[in-house]
């Protein structure tokens, strides 16, 4: 039975740290920009894969501001391979009525890039039954300092007061993800254990599934058994067993951004 068609809650907002093109490549004897094309064919993949079983929003951590330091050739292939794939997938976004966004310093990629992404937001900004949201020249703290430049600068423009700030509420107004629901659930392939910058304030309470498949052999199966994994886990957000019962639905409705000032 695949989650959507089970009683059981499927996770709203799904992000993905998609690691291993590089070895999956290596094993091969391949490029490493083989891995990279063969890593945007899993994409395809498990953006539908994760629309058919009804997760409404999927981020994607398609380039940190750490990548940048790869070869240039390197960086290159990935800049080429976006703008491909943006120019590619957005007939099928706007069939599957899927509305795209990004997080990261947008700005500072190439032209190329930046075209293809502004093309492929506006056609699908009418969407709101899903989302795909690519995380690119992202970083978990350069989010952070921009928080606190668009929240000083708000201060000042007297749009906003210092006390906005004591809040979670109001800071994380000033977040690239300010209109996106916090990811329930982190996965990261490839066999590492670590978050690389991504989404640090936002996955405070997602529950974290790390599996050694390399991204570009993750698809449905591996998706459904992280979604099945998830369903497992008892998310008690700072709560004990005993309170979640009847009231469960509605301890998880109250996400800890809501009540921790
Ligand atoms: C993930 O695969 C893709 C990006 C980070 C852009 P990698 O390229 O990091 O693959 P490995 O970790 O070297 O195997
Ligand atoms: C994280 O993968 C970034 C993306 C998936 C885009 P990396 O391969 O860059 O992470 P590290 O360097 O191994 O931590
Ligand atoms: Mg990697």
């Amino acid at each position: 039975m695949t989650p959507a068609a089970s009683p059981l809650p499927v996770p709203a907002h799904i992000a993905i740290i998609m690691d291993g093109n590089g070895r999956w490549a290596k094993q091969r004897g391949l490029p490493r920009l083989e891995g990279h094309r063969r890593g945007v064919e899993a994409v395809r993949t498990v953006v539908d894969a994760a629309r058919e079983i009804g997760v409404r929003c999927l981020t994607l951590y398609a380039f940190s501001v750490e990548n940048w330091r790869r070869p240039g050739d390197e960086v290159g292939g990935l800049m080429g391979l976006l703008e491909t794939f943006l120019t590619r997938e957005t007939p099928k976004m706007v069939r599957d009525k899927v509305r795209l966004r990004t997080i990261g310093r947008t700005d500072e990629l190439p032209c190329g890039a930046r075209a293809a992404l502004a093309a492929a937001m506006a056609a699908t900004a009418r969407f709101t039954d899903y989302t795909l949201v690519l995380a690119l020249n992202y970083g978990a703290r350069t989010e952070a300092i921009d928080a606190a430049r668009s929240f000083a600068a708000a201060v000042v423009a007297g749009k906003a007061s210092l006390d906005d700030a004591a809040s979670w509420a109001g800071f994380s107004r000033h977040l690239y993800t300010h209109d996106l629901p916090d990811p329930d659930l982190v996965i990261r392939t490839s066999g590492e254990k670590r978050i690389s910058n991504f989404l640090l304030l936002q996955a405070a309470y997602a529950e974290f599934v790390f599996t050694p498949v390399l991204w570009p052999d993750f698809g449905k199966t591996e998706l459904i058994a992280a979604v099945t994994e998830f369903r497992g886990r008892e998310r008690r957000f700072g709560q004990i067993t005993e309170q979640l019962g009847a009231a469960g639905a509605e301890a998880e409705a109250k996400r800890p951004g809501d009540v921790i000032v």
